[in-house]
């Protein structure tokens, strides 16, 4: 599980509600410094309806079909390999625990600021609603807000971050949680045949499926292009599973250094290599930076859920298996809480801190 208390944001104003203000003010007025971020917005980006620069799609059910499953498996690994990205279609969640889900969480996020503030997050800790990668003062900051939750083991969840309202929240996060865990190690077990791993040894290292989720609230702004949503980074876990909330685009991944736009498939998982994965697999897979970008009038809303090592999994290092055949370790070893500390001591930037590991 991830360790809560590894985190160490500082406080910052609530940005749904700066947003708020700010969009319904006078059109001269700015906003606050902090935000404002004109170069890094105005970075070149690739349109993701530009086929040649669309990220892979792979197709579950093909996946299980012994007929195609072999050909649609070196898509899944040439995917990981190349981009680090793919949407997931006929993954075989529901459509109603996906709806649910999802219009539970725009409730949620439509509540007044002292209704969500009861969940706010505790100093030190990472869990609940605020923000994260906060390390220093003079720091620039992200237009959105977050709401984090660990999911399981399900003995780990800190019940007073568990929202009453709306009241069916608890339920559907619960059965969202529970499908998106299955649906990873679904997805760990082809990726280990792909590496040439045994899938129990993958699977071992997720053991009781530790899972926890981010979502995150990202308010229109009337100078969008002066901001970011979400800081360049990459995920700190195995495999992550993200749901675009709302319809509403805004995610760009970091492609032979240019930023690429993903077009979001409704009704599609855009799922994406972690740190974590692309050092088991000991640099066969990519853990490619990504960032969000926000709208000028409209709401965007994400879920993602990150699949993490089990408690005892003591260190962060490729699987030996994979070291015996490439005759090298490409990443150092590190212990999961320390590598765990240092994704969260550091503001995010980019890939930095997983070069760091390289040996
Ligand atoms: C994340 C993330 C992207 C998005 O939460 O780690 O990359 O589109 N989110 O919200
Ligand atoms: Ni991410």
């Amino acid at each position: 599980m991830v360790h809560a208390d590894a985190g160490r944001s500082l406080p910052v104003p609530n940005v749904q509600a700066l947003a708020q203000t700010y969009n319904g003010g006078s059109s001269d007025e700015q906003i606050p410094e902090r935000y404002i971020r004109v170069e890094e917005a105005a970075e070149e980006v690739i349109g993701g309806r530009d086929i040649s620069s669309a990220i892979p799609i792979i197709d579950l059910n093909k996946l299980l079909d012994p007929l195609s499953s072999k050909e649609e498996r070196a898509k899944l690994g040439s995917a990981c390999k190349q981009w680090g990205f793919f949407q997931l279609i006929n993954h075989g969640i529901s459509d109603e625990v996906i709806h649910n889900f999802r219009n539970d969480m725009a409730e949620f996020f439509k509540q007044p600021l002292e209704a969500k503030k009861i969940y706010s997050q505790i100093p030190g800790n990472l869990e609940g609603y605020g923000q994260h990668f906060v390390v220093s003062e003079n720091q620039k900051l992200d237009w959105a807000d977050m709401f984090f939750l660990i999911l399981r083991p399900t003995d780990s969840r800190d019940t007073r971050f568990w929202p009453s309202h709306p009241p069916s929240f608890r339920n559907s996060i619960d059965r969202y949680s529970s499908e998106t865990a299955k649906l990873a190690s679904c997805l760990l077990k082809f990726l280990a045949m792909d590496m040439g791993a045994e899938p129990e040894s993958l699977l071992e290292i997720f053991r009781g499926q530790p899972q926890n989720t981010r979502m995150t609230y990202y308010p229109p702004c009337r100078q969008a292009d002066k901001v970011v949503g979400l800081s360049p980074h990459t995920d700190a876990t195995s495999l992550t599973l993200l749901l675009q909330a709302n319809g509403v685009q805004g995610l760009q991944i970091r492609k032979d250094g240019k930023w690429v736009a993903v077009n979001s498939l409704d009704g599609a998982f855009i799922v994406n290599v972690g740190d974590i994965l692309e050092i088991l697999s000991n640099g066969r897979y990519k853990s490619v930076e990504h960032r969000a970008v926000v709208h000028p009038t409209k709401e965007r809303m994400s879920a993602a859920v990150f699949h993490q090592p089990c408690q005892d999994y003591a260190t962060v290092g490729p699987l030996p298996e994979l070291v015996k055949k490439d005759g090298e370790a490409l990443y150092g070893s590190v212990s999961y809480v320390d590598f765990i500390k240092g994704y969260f001591a550091a503001k995010l930037d980019g890939r930095s801190y997983l070069e760091s590991l390289k040996s």
